[in-house]
């Protein structure tokens, strides 16, 4: 009986192994990990190392020793997420300079990337109260400006394509003087586009010479040493060379809008 309800089993139960199976959907990297990834891998290349800090940040570290004091007017641009009087959410990726030069002063060359999210009280079509950056700090004896253009031009033609030219405007900062901001030609070519706003250039980071106040907070001696940094919104890199119109669609997890990458 016994064996007789095993055969019957047996019968009953044949598979046909040679029916397709149930596709299985294949997730994928989200598109700004994969633009993160892109710009470490180009500065890796270049020898940079990858280093981090803390989301929950000092308020000495986020403003205070990158040359903004407490009443500084500078702060005003960067809208901050509080803790108490002097813990907040990081603003940017430039604390980590700090934090780096302290923790390797006096090893040379300092020559870090560091990505990460950040926090501003900002929130509309371009703006997301947690967003995320890419900064950038090379110093070791004789670096110039000029270093500053050669990385970030380099930059600029691995992300947005090698027939693009770059160009720095003067601005300021409190932690880099000079100071620069940086824009890329547009991909229409400097005929006007959405994208560009028809400027034909858009504007891809913030960058300039490490601030002699900052290198001798940071335990360099600023007679001895120079520098060059910069940082960069992952989200707006992305927006750019994609022509997204919409941050808020990073974080929604449309699958619609996710699949495209
Ligand atoms: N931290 C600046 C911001 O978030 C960006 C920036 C500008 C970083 C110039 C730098 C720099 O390192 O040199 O607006």
């Amino acid at each position: 009986l016994q064996k007789r309800a095993l055969d019957e089993r047996l019968q009953a139960e044949t598979i046909d192994v040679t029916l397709p199976g149930i596709p299985m959907m294949r997730g994928g990297k989200h598109p700004l990990t994969q633009i993160s990834e892109e710009i470490q891998e180009i500065f890796i290349g270049m020898g940079y190392s990858v280093a981090e800090g803390p989301e929950v940040e000092l308020d000495y570290y986020n403003f205070e020793a990158l040359n903004v004091p407490k009443d500084h007017p500078a702060r005003d641009m960067q809208d901050s997420f509080y803790i108490d009087e002097d813990v907040l959410l990081r603003t940017h990726t430039s604390p980590v300079q700090v934090r780096t030069m302290e923790r390797m002063a006096p090893q040379l060359p300092v020559k870090i990337i560091v990505p990460g999210k950040v926090y501003r009280r900002d929130d509309d079509a371009t703006h997301s109260p947690m967003f995320h950056q890419i900064e950038g700090l090379v110093v070791d004896e004789n670096i110039s400006f000029g270093d500053l253009k050669g990385v970030l031009t380099i930059f600029a033609q691995k992300i947005f394509g090698e027939d693009r030219k770059v160009r720095f405007r003067p601005s300021y900062f409190p932690f880099t003087e000079p100071s620069a901001e940086v824009d890329v030609s547009c991909g229409c070519g400097g005929k006007g586009c959405r994208i560009c706003k028809g400027t034909g250039w858009l504007e891809i980071l913030g960058a300039g010479s490490v601030n002699p106040k900052v290198l001798a907070m940071s335990k360099y001696d600023p007679a001895k040493y120079t520098g060059f940094a910069f940082g960069m919104g992952i989200e707006r890199i992305a927006i750019l060379k994609y022509g997204i119109t919409d941050i808020r669609l990073f974080y929604e997890n449309d699958i619609r809008f996710l699949r495209q990458f």
